[in-house]
């Protein structure tokens, strides 16, 4: 049985189904502060199956020993965690004592029990603003610009620190680019509790009339349109990485590190362009200044997965952003139902 925390959150749901769909026991501890329940009954939907689920904290060491316990939990995948940039500056303490006091929590609690496979979701935030394109798991960890990427960095510091101490350990730090997308079906995908600070949930909430125009920061980066360029990729093959993760954490020991990303770097006005074209809806946009933090560009090398993992991404930014928008409409047509009856 796998245990995935914030199993109910956007990746971390993508990550179960996936999972589940490959015959595998999931079972989900989350404690919702981002998330809806009625995400297990998505996950229930396109499986056939339910999830396990627990309601609860991550860094709740009583619950986390029943936990480990009850069930026969052979690996864990650690998505919970807080990610809000914005947030994090306002909220630092809160941040690290979730992102970083709740992984040393659950590394303890893992020992306690002898399961010692555990796949951390991890982002390319730990490089900084890297000098050189594309980067790979060779390229030094930089100076995130923001507590939340700090506390994503000490994460893995802790972690690599535990593994060099007890060999039993078998830990994959995979490095996110750029999440987008849902499932194809159009029933499970991101679905913002507050205001996004990402391109695409706020960009879907224009283009589905919640919110006026989209914000373009920065026009002035040292990029073909001036406009910041990432490596955006489908959470559905993002989550299939896991799976191919998670396999190999079985046979290696040690701390390995993928980058899950697909090579491609996309400008925010290219983004915007090709979501038009697959959606013919037009998104107003407002150009502003560049936004505190950020950098012009970032695109992985994704070499070491396709290697070591037999994993690449497969599927197109048009599909990316075909299948966000299909999730976007559902759920706007969930609220309106929702509200009618
Ligand atoms: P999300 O907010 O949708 O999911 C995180 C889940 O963790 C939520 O369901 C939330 O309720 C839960 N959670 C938070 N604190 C918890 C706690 N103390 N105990 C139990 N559950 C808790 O975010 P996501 O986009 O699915 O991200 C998942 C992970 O991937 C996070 O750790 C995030 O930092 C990391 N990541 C995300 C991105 C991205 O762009 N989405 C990029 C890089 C890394
Ligand atoms: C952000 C976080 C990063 C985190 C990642 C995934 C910051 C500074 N960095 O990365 O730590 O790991 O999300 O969760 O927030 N953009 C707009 N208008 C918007 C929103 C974004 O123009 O309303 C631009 C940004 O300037 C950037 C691109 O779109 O060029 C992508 O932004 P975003 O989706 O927030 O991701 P990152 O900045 O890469």
């Amino acid at each position: 049985m796998i245990l995935i925390t914030g199993g109910a959150g956007y990746i971390g749901a993508h990550v179960a189904l996936e999972l589940m769909q490959q015959g595998d026991d999931v079972l989900i501890l989350d404690n919702l502060c981002n998330s809806y329940r009625s995400t297990l009954d998505r996950i229930a939907a396109l499986s056939g199956r339910r999830p396990g689920f627990i309601q609860g904290d991550v860094r709740n060491r009583g619950l986390l020993d029943t936990v480990f316990a009850d069930y026969p939990i052979d690996a864990v995948v650690h998505c919970a965690g807080l990610k809000a940039v914005g947030e994090s500056v306002r909220e630092p303490l809160r941040y690290y004592d979730t992102n970083v006091g709740g992984t040393v929590t659950l590394c303890q609690a893992m020992a306690h029990a002898g399961v010692f496979n555990l796949l951390f979701s991890s982002s390319a935030t730990v490089y900084g603003d890297c000098a050189t394109m594309p980067i790979d798991e060779t390229c030094a960890t930089g100076q995130p610009t923001n507590p939340y990427g700090q506390s994503k960095l000490m994460a893995e510091n802790v972690m690599q620190s535990m593994v060099c101490s007890d060999e039993r350990w078998s830990v994959g730090l995979l490095r996110y680019f750029n999440p987008i997308g849902a499932h194809k079906s159009g029933l499970l995908g991101e679905a913002p509790t507050s205001t996004p600070n990402n391109l695409l949930p706020y960009l879907l909430q224009v283009a589905s009339g919640q919110r006026a125009a989209l914000s373009v920061f920065g026009r002035d980066y040292d990029t073909p349109d001036g406009t910041g360029v990432r490596d955006y990729i489908h959470v559905v093959d993002l989550a299939e990485g896991h799976v191919k993760a998670l396999d190999a954490l079985r046979t290696q020991r040690g701390v390995q590190i993928w980058n899950l990303g697909t090579g491609l770097g996309y400008s925010v006005l290219e983004v915007v362009r090709a979501f038009e074209k697959v959606s013919g809806v037009q998104v107003p946009l407002v150009f502003e200044g560049r936004r505190a933090g950020d950098i012009a560009r970032c695109w992985a090398n994704p070499e070491k997965a396709l290697n070591e993992l037999g994993w690449s991404a497969r599927r197109s930014l048009d599909r990316m952003l075909a299948d966000a928008w299909r999730w976007e409409c559902h759920l706007h047509q969930e609220e309106a139902t929702t509200l009618v009856s």
